[in-house]
This record gives C-alpha cells, structure tokens and sequence, in this order.
C-alpha cells in the first residue's frame, strides 16, 4: 500500500526524532503520547530541534513552517485511525507494547501497517497482540534518528511480502538505509554494541580506567565516534537496561547481563543525558 500518512505513539527520545524526521520528508505525522505534560514536552523538543536547524541554515524557513504544520500531537490513540503507518516507539516493555499493538489492531484501518521500533523485544508476540500479523513489522531506528540514516527492517514468520515491500519503500522515501534481520533480540546492531558497552561499563565499575579515559580509547584508538560510555547515555541507562534483561532472558548469556553499576545508576536517577547525568554531565545542555 502506498503510506501517505503517519502516527508514532511515543514522544520521547526515539519517537519525537521519528515524527520528525516523517514530517521533514513530507509526511503528516500524529504522535500520541501518554499524557498532555508529556505530550508537549516531546514536541517541543522537536520544534526546538527544527528551530535550530533553520537558524543554523539546514532548512529553509519555509521547509522549516511545512514541517511544523505537518506534526499533530495527540492524548488519544483513536487519533490513530486514519494513519497508513502507525509507528510505536514506547519504552521498552512488553507488555505496554502489547497493550498497544492490541489496541492498534483495533482502531487502524484494515490496511494499515504497524510498525514497533522495539530494540529487542520480540516482534512475533506484538503481531499476534495485534490480531494483524501479516500487517506488522520491525522499524528499528537509530539514536539520534534525525542524524543516524540507519533503519534495521524486522520481520516475523508472519509479515505479508506487501508489508515488507511498503515499509521498505517508505524507509527509502524518508532517506534511510534499510537492513533486513530476523525476529532475534537485539537484531544486528544491538545484540554487537550491548557487549561492548557492558564492557566499558565494567571497566569503569572496577577502577580499570575513568570513564574519560575509557571513552577516549575507543574513540581514537578504534576509530568510533563516540565512546561506549558517551554512547549508553544517549541510549538512555533505563532503556539500556530493559534491552538487556530481555536479550538476557532470550539468551541467557552472561555477556547480557547488566552490570550492577548501571542498576544503581537508574535506581539513582541518573539516566543519561535525558536526567541530566549518567556517565558525563550533561546539566548545562538540558532540554534537547
Ligand atoms: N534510546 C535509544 O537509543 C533507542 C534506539 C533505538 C530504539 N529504541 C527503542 O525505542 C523505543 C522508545 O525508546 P526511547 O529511548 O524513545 O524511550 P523514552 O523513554 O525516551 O520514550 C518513551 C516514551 O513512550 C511514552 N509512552 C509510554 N507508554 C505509552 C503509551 N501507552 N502511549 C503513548 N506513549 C507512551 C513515554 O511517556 C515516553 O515519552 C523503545 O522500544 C527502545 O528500545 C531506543
């Protein structure tokens, strides 16, 4: 089917980058959110992030006033229900995203794609929640996914070739480069980065190096970008660690598991650049 029209469920880190990203390529987005708080900070986020981009010369002002026309927020899933492609981008837990996927099978038109931007969690149980197996499947994003162009494609035994061949055309409409992986945890990218992050972490825990130092290594002696360490607090520390507990449960390999510093850290808050701290300090950079 041809998508001419976009939901996201879920404005945080993943889903207001997402709408944006949909929104700047054309599409009309609706994001729907939990509750108006969270709604509005979401969005403002990305409004602040397009407002940047325009003063900074990456868009036009005009582009820049389209996109914003473009994205609709909303407290309602039933707001949903003339999306062509719903794509869900909550927090990492089954069974909200259960929750929504049943939901979903039930509000969105008969044709509608439904895609989950889950990290790790198993694609086949949200299609049989939705009743619509054929029409769903994986849309794996990278963070920031207004700067990263990858999209990991995920499919059950259960995804209709035409769903396959609709999302594949839709990434390519919105500029992203498209992998295909089967329904495992963590797919390609995360199930090589997790290790090598818990890595760092334990690293850190044991006095090996400082976190500087750890990051700093990587980055100039493996060529990377970004340091592990860098990189778990753009993920989010909460986030991280639901990944991993369900990539531990499926394959019980110790290389999983997260390591108890990262634990403390998000019972302490410290959740990454989202709270303000996690490895570094990022209070003077809040607010997106
Ligand atoms: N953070 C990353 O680097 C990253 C990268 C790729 C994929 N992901 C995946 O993307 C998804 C979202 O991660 P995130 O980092 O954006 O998390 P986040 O915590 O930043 O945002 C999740 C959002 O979902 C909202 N939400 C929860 N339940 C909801 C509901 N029932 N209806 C509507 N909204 C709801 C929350 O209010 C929150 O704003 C997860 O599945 C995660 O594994 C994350």
């Amino acid at each position: 089917m041809t998508i001419s029209t976009v939901g996201v469920v879920g404005a945080g880190i993943m889903g207001g980058g997402i709408a944006q990203v949909c929104a700047s390529h054309g599409y009309p987005v609706v994001v729907v959110e939990i509750d108006r708080d969270r709604l509005d900070h979401g969005l403002k986020i990305v409004h602040d992030r397009l407002a940047r981009d325009a003063e900074r010369g990456r868009l036009t002002q005009e582009r820049h006033e389209r996109a914003l026309r473009r994205l609709e927020g909303s407290t309602e899933m039933a707001s949903l229900a003339g999306a062509d492609l719903v794509i869900e981008a909550v927090s990492e837990d089954l069974p909200v995203k259960r929750r929504i996927f049943d939901e979903l099978g039930d509000i969105s038109n008969a044709d509608a794609i439904l895609a989950s931007n889950t990290s790790s969690l198993s694609l086949s149980e949200l299609a049989a929640a939705s009743n619509r197996p054929a029409n769903v499947i994986g849309l794996h994003f990278f963070n920031p996914p207004t700067a990263l162009r990858l999209v990991e494609v995920i499919t059950s035994g259960s995804t209709a070739p035409k769903t396959i061949e609709s999302a594949m055309a839709f990434c390519d409409s919105i500029d992203r480069l498209t992998v295909r992986v089967k329904d495992t945890p963590g797919f390609i990218v995360n199930r090589l980065l997790v290790p090598f992050i818990f890595d760092a972490i334990r690293m850190a825990e044991s006095g090996t190096a400082t976190a500087e130092d750890i990051d700093q290594a990587s980055k100039v002696g493996l060529n990377h970008s970004m340091g592990p360490l860098a990189t778990a607090d753009l993920i989010g520390l909460d986030t991280l660690v639901q990944i991993s507990d369900s990539m531990f449960e499926e394959y019980g390999e110790p290389r999983f598991k997260a390591p108890t510093l990262l634990r403390r850290m998000v019972s302490l808050g410290q959740l990454g650049r989202k709270s303000g701290g996690g490895f570094f300090d990022y209070s003077s950079q809040q607010g997106g």
